[in-house]
């Protein structure tokens, strides 16, 4: 049911003939903000004044006058300067609701015109540990792929994974000198991570001896222009008084980046090993650089080590994605595109579109200052080159409509560049899209990491939710209290679906562009705008459900006639009604938010209905069989939102 749309032909219909292009008006028309005003609200009066030189009010009176919409609405009335309030009639808010209910597409339909998706997501880096960051694309991408499916459209999810990065260039050089045999083979990917993780150790301990003088050097000269300035301001300098607040803080942040270059090297000279090896592989960076592009100039034993790493680290990154329940349709990842990476640089060389610059290849864009290097001096390839060529294969061989990349932020400034240079090469007929998102921000503020400062693996944290939503969920005294008698086994399926559809949540409910706070705490809370909130309200209604004994799906209960008598649940069924609304409202930006905030706000009705109208000691058995449909579709759309999500539910909880 798509009540706006509906609205809105209507509204198109009585400005036919009246102006030119009714549907700019009609997309004027939003769910009301206050129920005094009605259910939706048209604020198309105003506006249209200005274009016909004529009062609003009297406007928006000959809008209604012509308007015909007596079979939806009970009132239509003129408010304010000329606001056209709606309330819609129970009697189809009832009727619409029982045709939704009794679907299994909950009425929305498939788009007319379908088309093609190209999803771009989650996409770690492999041979480094996944880490939190890399929850939010997936799940992001994921959640994205499924709405764009249900509404008709065809997808094609593909993992473009980093899997011929430069860490692995880190992995193998630390493979060929600090390997430790017996680890590698009780646990490869955990030895992987550890070699990539000293190799990182050790070239960000070069990098901090490098720096460290200067450094020291900067702290002073910042200290010294404080000093300096609150001097002047106790003289009475009203301009170095403005001043001392960022000369304070820029003192603080370089105070802070030599506080870093300290640990790190405190880190390794504290440790003997450590230290020896650090001093036995001076300049590691250009040596992991070297070994890199060995791999990628096809050197057989670097080739071999890679070929013998990749399963690995692919069957690591599975573990996740099975336990989450993410699958793709593609995992092409950077390597499979290398070999085109040649071809294509001749192409747009002997093209002309593409230019050689102080011995790099460029392709140089308007607006950009700096072009875009698709091919270093020393002949290395760059993410960029690869990324184009992906553009390419993509559009061969999928002929895609739309690409989305579900990419960090960070990445903006590559795929602005990645786009402008895609439409040089004349790719007009796709719309390339950046689905950028915000940093995943510990308690601190700062991206999320542990106390002694490496990022906390994945996999850790999936099972930390889940036995935190344990200790909540399947608390004894909460199970007693609330008469469930679980097994075991249902305990922990009940933990894993609220655990992990917590992590899932937490991600998908703020608006993918901001930056969240990772609390996993607060995350798997029973209370307050969380998944187990949305899941307990649909496991309390499914069980009101099966209480009742009664069968809906029997043909006297399914043609009987909804109620909507209480403002709760009239209101509760206007909110059921908006879901395939809200679903194209998540992909007019792609953000998955607007679904969450949805639901919640179903929960949250749902929670009134409950308090406000008995159910199964209704006044009459009419009245209890329309207040069970109408359970009914809040759960049918609770899990079928949370589903879109990738969120489970569970029948009790
Ligand atoms: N592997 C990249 C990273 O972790 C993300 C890749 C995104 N997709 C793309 N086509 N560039 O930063």
């Amino acid at each position: 049911m798509k009540i706006l749309d509906t609205l809105k032909g209507r509204f198109e219909q009585a400005l036919d003939g009246l102006i030119d292009n009714p549907a700019a008006y009609s997309a004027r028309i939003a769910q009301a903000r206050d129920p005094r005003f009605g259910d939706y609200q048209a604020n198309i009066a105003m506006p249209l004044a200005k274009t016909l030189g004529k009062n609003p009010v009297d406007i928006a009176n000959s809008i209604v006058q012509r308007l015909q919409i007596d079979d939806l609405c009970e009132s239509v009335d003129v408010a304010g300067p000329g606001f056209i309030n709606l309330k819609l009639r129970s009697q189809f808010l009832a009727s619409s609701l029982s045709q939704a209910a009794g679907n299994d597409r909950l009425g929305v339909s498939a788009v007319r015109n379908p088309q093609t998706y190209v999803v771009d997501y989650s996409a770690p880096n492999v041979a480094k540990p996944m880490h939190v960051g890399h929850i939010r694309s997936t799940v992001i991408g994921d959640s994205l792929c499924k709405i764009l499916r249900f509404l008709g459209h065809r997808v094609i999810s593909d993992n473009h994974l980093g899997d011929w990065g430069t860490q692995f260039g880190m992995v193998i050089y630390g493979y060929k000198h600090f390997v430790d045999r017996s680890a590698y083979e009780r646990a490869p990917v955990a030895e992987l991570s550890r070699l990539y993780r000293l190799v990182q150790q050790i070239i960000g301990y070069q990098a901090a001896v490098s720096q460290i003088d200067k450094t020291r050097e900067q702290l002073r000269l910042a200290i010294r222009r404080m000093q300096e300035l609150i001097a002047k301001a106790d003289a009475g300098d009203k301009k170095a008084a403005k001043e001392v607040k960022a000369a304070d803080r820029n003192v603080a942040a370089v105070r802070e980046s030599l506080e870093e270059i300290e640990r790190k090297i405190a880190n390794i000279e504290g440790d003997s090993s450590l230290h020896a090896a650090a001093h036995g592989h001076p300049v590691l960076d250009q040596r992991a650089q070297l070994e890199t592009a060995k791999l990628h100039s096809g050197d057989p034993e670097n080739l071999a080590l890679w070929n013998q790493f990749l399963p690995w680290c692919i069957e690591e990154i599975e573990t996740v994605y099975r336990r989450l329940g993410i699958k793709f349709d593609l995992q092409l990842g950077e390597s499979f595109y290398h070999p085109m990476l040649g071809d294509l640089v001749q192409r747009l060389l002997s093209s002309g579109l593409a230019q050689q610059s102080e011995g790099a290849t460029c392709i140089f864009l308007e607006g950009y200052d700096a072009p875009m290097i698709i091919r270093k001096q020393d002949g290395a390839f760059l993410y960029a080159t690869s990324d184009l060529a992906t553009i390419e294969y993509r559009l061969k061989q999928y002929s895609p409509d739309v690409i989305l990349y579900v990419v960090d932020h960070r990445q903006s400034e590559h795929f602005a560049k990645l786009f402008a240079a895609a439409a040089a090469l004349g790719y007009h007929h796709v719309t390339l899209k950046h689905v950028s998102f915000g940093t995943v921000l510990g308690p601190d503020g700062k991206p999320f990491k542990t106390r002694s400062g490496t990022v906390i693996g994945l996999e850790y944290l999936l099972d930390e939710a889940v036995q935190r939503a344990y200790q909540v969920v399947c608390h004894p005294e909460r199970l007693q209290k609330a008469n469930l008698r679980m097994t075991n086994e249902e305990q922990h399926a009940v933990a894993e679906a609220v655990g992990l559809g917590a992590i899932k949540y937490a991600d998908l409910c703020h608006n993918r562009t901001s930056d969240y706070e990772f609390d996993i705490e607060q995350m798997v809370q029973l209370d307050g705008n969380t998944s187990a909130y949305i899941q307990y309200s649909f496991a309390r209604a499914s069980s009101i459900l099966r209480n009742s004994g009664v069968d809906l799906g029997s043909p006297n209960v399914d043609s009987l006639s909804m109620e909507l008598v209480n403002t709760a649940e009239r209101d509760l069924a206007l909110y059921l009604l908006q879901f395939e609304d809200v679903l194209h409202q998540c992909l007019e930006d792609y953000l998955p938010s607007v679904l969450v905030a949805y639901l919640y706000g179903i929960a949250k009705q749902y929670a009134v209905f409950f308090d406000q109208c008995p159910v199964l000691k209704a006044d009459n058995e009419h009245l209890m069989l329309s207040r069970l449909r109408i359970c009914d579709a809040t759960c049918k759309t609770l899990q079928k939102g949370l589903e879109l999500l990738g969120i489970a539910t569970v029948p009790r909880m």
